[in-house]
């Protein structure tokens, strides 16, 4: 009798801690169909979308998917680098590269048109950021949906993000308090395979690196001949990749291997023996590369994510924290 009383309240417990996720890390909320009912066109809307503005503009495909990351790494994939008030982290100055947010504005007016209040910024950030790699020529992956919009966005946290100047002990361990490993740290910076930098990132390699008054060490000369020229303003851009700089492929892992990566933060992940190892295999293997990059961009997507109940919202604008 009181055996059974016993077993009764810890199952009523087990059953409590489920429904509100006590034990259950949050990224197991999310769903592959999670707006198969509510929203069954949101994916198709979304793609449809991204590949209109990427066909108009292409630099728009490597804009997506690294506001998809600086969302990620400060406060979890919830939306809140799109939010756009006085103080938030959109504003700050290490923001002032990102770029996209009007293609995602867009996607959320036609999904709020055709199903309001049903799919999070949040969401359609991932998703973009998965079909701007594909139209870039890099993998699919499915992703899962249900991530809820945050309502805090904080200027000061802004320069969390890797800016390229860290070492690699700092971004090993950046990567690691989001769950990320070594692994996925050489494979996301992969994302370099196409995009730009403007030369503020790493003009320090190329004029006084380390406050020694000569250029980095790390930097071909060649390469660094070429950066001098290109970099007459501080705002001039340079492809991240300077071999083959729209395609997405394992060209970024061999430029690090030949000393011409462009931030010193690429070409660190070659130069310790922590990470060159990964570099090795990736830069050999093309579809080790492309099938990990799926892996770890769903891992990217589910860093910290809002899926209770009583956490986040689905915004209406992805601009604004909802007023009702
Ligand atoms: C490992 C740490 C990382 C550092 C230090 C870093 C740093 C940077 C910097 C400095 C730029 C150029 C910004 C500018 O000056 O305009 C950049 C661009 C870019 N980053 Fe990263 N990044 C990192 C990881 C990632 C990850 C994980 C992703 C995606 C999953 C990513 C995707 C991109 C893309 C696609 C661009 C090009 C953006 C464009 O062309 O508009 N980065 N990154
Ligand atoms: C973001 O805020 C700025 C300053 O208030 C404003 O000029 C801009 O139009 C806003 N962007 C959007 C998409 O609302
Ligand atoms: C790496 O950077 C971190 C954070 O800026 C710093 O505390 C640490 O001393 C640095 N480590 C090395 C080996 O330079
Ligand atoms: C930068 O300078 C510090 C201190 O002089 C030194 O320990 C470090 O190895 C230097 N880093 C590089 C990459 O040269």
């Amino acid at each position: 009798m009181r055996l059974h009383y016993y077993l009764t309240l810890l199952l009523i417990l087990l059953e409590l801690s489920t429904i509100y996720g006590l034990a259950t890390p949050p990224e197991t909320f999310l769903a592959f169909g999670h707006y198969q009912s509510t929203c069954p066109d949101a994916e198709g809307i979304i793609s449809q979308k991204v590949a209109a503005w990427v066909k108009k503009d292409p630099t728009l495909a490597p804009a997506i998917i690294r506001l998809h990351f600086h969302d990620c790494a400060i406060r979890g994939c919830d939306g809140s680098i799109l939010l756009n008030h006085t103080g938030s982290e959109r504003r700050a100055s290490e923001s002032r590269t990102l770029r996209g947010f009007q293609l995602i504005d867009d996607i959320k007016g036609e999904l709020e048109r055709r199903c309001p209040r049903t799919v999070s910024c949040a969401d359609i950030l991932t998703a973009a950021a998965r079909d701007a790699t594909l139209l870039a020529g890099g993998p699919f992956w499915e992703v899962p949906f249900g991530r809820k919009d945050g309502k805090i966005s904080l200027a000061r946290e802004a320069n969390l993000v890797p800016q390229g100047h860290e070492n690699i002990t700092a971004l090993i361990s950046f990567f690691q308090e989001r769950g990320l490993d070594m692994l996925d740290l050489v494979t996301l910076s992969g994302s370099h395979t196409i995009g730009r930098s403007t030369c503020s990132s790493f003009m320090d390699r190329i004029c006084n690196f380390n406050g020694t008054g000569k250029p980095d060490p790390s930097l071909n000369v060649y390469f660094l001949k070429l950066l001098r020229k290109r970099c007459q303003r501080v705002l001039d851009l340079v492809h991240l990749d300077v071999i083959t700089p729209r395609t997405f492929d394992t060209t970024y892992y061999t430029n690090l291997m030949k000393k011409v990566g462009l931030l010193s933060t690429d070409q660190l992940l070659f130069s310790d023996p922590r990470t060159a190892p990964f570099v090795e295999a990736l830069a050999t293997q093309p579809f080790l590369f492309t099938s990990q990059f799926s892996v770890s961009m769903v891992k990217l997507g589910n860093v910290q994510v809002l899926t209770r109940p009583n956490e986040g919202e689905i915004r209406v604008n992805c601009n604004y924290v909802n007023t009702i």
